[in-house]
């Protein structure tokens, strides 16, 4: 029996054991100078003048809502086609979710879709960089208006949109979770250009206390405190920083193999009752944390069968947001055509960079054969 092939697999060598054997051998594990070599460092490689680390994109989400100080009776605008943990902080905030279609190729809303899901009640609109692919940021931010725009970038490390790295602009949130381009096992980062916000994360992200602990307990350091507005417990340590630096040198070879695989996958699964991913027109660089097809010739729970049967792995990105359970029963049922019909077909087929020729040639192999 051939070995199993994963969606995805953490992408490690020796090199971050040692990164992370040095830093439980250094006495400081918590949040501390790796994580803040690794905010300056990710923050220059994303050109954005401040990146946050934390403990995971969701806390991310949560915190830059709170200091957004978006709750009762307001709106945010997001696709329904995502992961359902930005959708979970909006309704935490108090706020109402309003989902908007998305397009059957990329599986991401158009601008003009935005745009006509605003309302005096919106207060932010997060679109999301799906599978690796770029939002039509341009677009959005001319439909936003003054209406801020918060990118969900936790599929989006490495990707560019015309010509810039995503995140450079507007606040956006990155994921280190171990299925992503990089990990830090968990982990999230914030990067941002308003000073008072990431100011105000800074806070929100560690009890409220200003200095960091690494700070206040130095020799000879000042290891008194005040706080002036209540925090949460959402930093990342050191440890995870020391895997995030090193998996951050990888990151271009990373794209590129992912980029190989995922070239395999569109010439090789042409014609055979799958629908490939969409690209978007405009000029961009995906990093392809996904490969996301919608099978057409088979019932999908059919489809997995045969996968598992042959040893393959398997990934479902994502069941539509509005249809959860407790959306339902909070906003009542709502109709979003396309999200609707592809949310029963889509299947994410294995893609890291471990997997050599021969796996991708198998996965190739397979769902051909499946298909035929
Ligand atoms: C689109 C999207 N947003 C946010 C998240 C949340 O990331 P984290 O697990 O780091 O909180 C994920 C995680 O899978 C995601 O896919």
């Amino acid at each position: 029996m051939n070995d199993f092939i994963p969606m995805s697999r953490p992408y490690f060598d020796e090199e971050e054991v040692e990164a992370v054997a040095a830093v439980l051998r250094s006495g400081w594990i918590t949040t501390g100078p790796k994580c803040k070599e690794f905010e300056e460092g990710f923050a220059s490689f994303i050109g954005a003048r401040q990146a946050l680390s934390l403990n995971s994109a969701t806390a991310g989400m949560h915190i830059v809502l709170k200091a957004m100080d978006i709750g009762d009776g307001d709106e945010v605008i997001t696709p329904s086609m995502t992961f359902a943990s930005t959708v979970n902080q909006i309704v935490l905030a108090g706020a109402r979710p309003v989902f908007v279609d998305c397009d059957y190729d990329t599986l991401m809303p158009q601008a003009s879709v935005y745009a006509k899901a605003i309302t005096k009640r919106t207060k932010a609109i997060i679109p999301v960089h799906f599978a690796g692919a770029p939002a039509d940021l341009d677009a959005i931010e001319d439909a936003a208006g003054t209406i801020p725009v918060i990118e969900d970038a936790a599929h989006a490390i490495d990707t560019r949109y015309k010509g810039r790295h995503i995140g450079g602009k507007n606040t956006a949130i990155f994921s280190f979770h171990p299925i992503k381009n990089i990990t830090t096992g968990e982990g999230g980062m914030v990067t941002g250009n308003d000073e008072a916000l990431m100011r105000r994360l800074r806070l929100l992200k560690f009890h409220g206390i200003e200095r960091d602990a690494w700070k206040r307990y130095g020799k000879g350091s000042d290891p008194s405190y005040d706080i002036i507005e209540p925090g949460f417990k959402y930093n990342m340590t050191d440890i995870q920083a020391a895997l995030g630096l090193v998996q951050m040198k990888k990151i271009a070879a990373i794209t590129r193999r992912r980029s190989e695989i995922a070239g395999a996958y569109l010439e090789g699964l042409k014609g055979i009752g799958l629908d490939l991913p969409g690209v978007p027109a405009y000029e961009h660089q995906h990093s392809w944390h996904l490969f996301v097809v919608k099978v057409r010739a088979l019932e999908r729970p059919e489809f997995m069968a045969a996968l598992a049967e042959a040893n393959i792995g398997y990934g479902m990105h994502f069941p539509a947001c509005h249809t959860l359970s407790y959306i339902k029963k909070l906003y009542g049922a709502a109709t979003l055509p396309v999200t609707e019909e592809v949310a029963g077909r889509i299947i994410s087929l294995p893609i890291h960079p471990g997997m050599d020729d021969d796996q991708v040639n198998r996965v190739i192999a397979v769902v051909r054969g499946v298909l035929a």
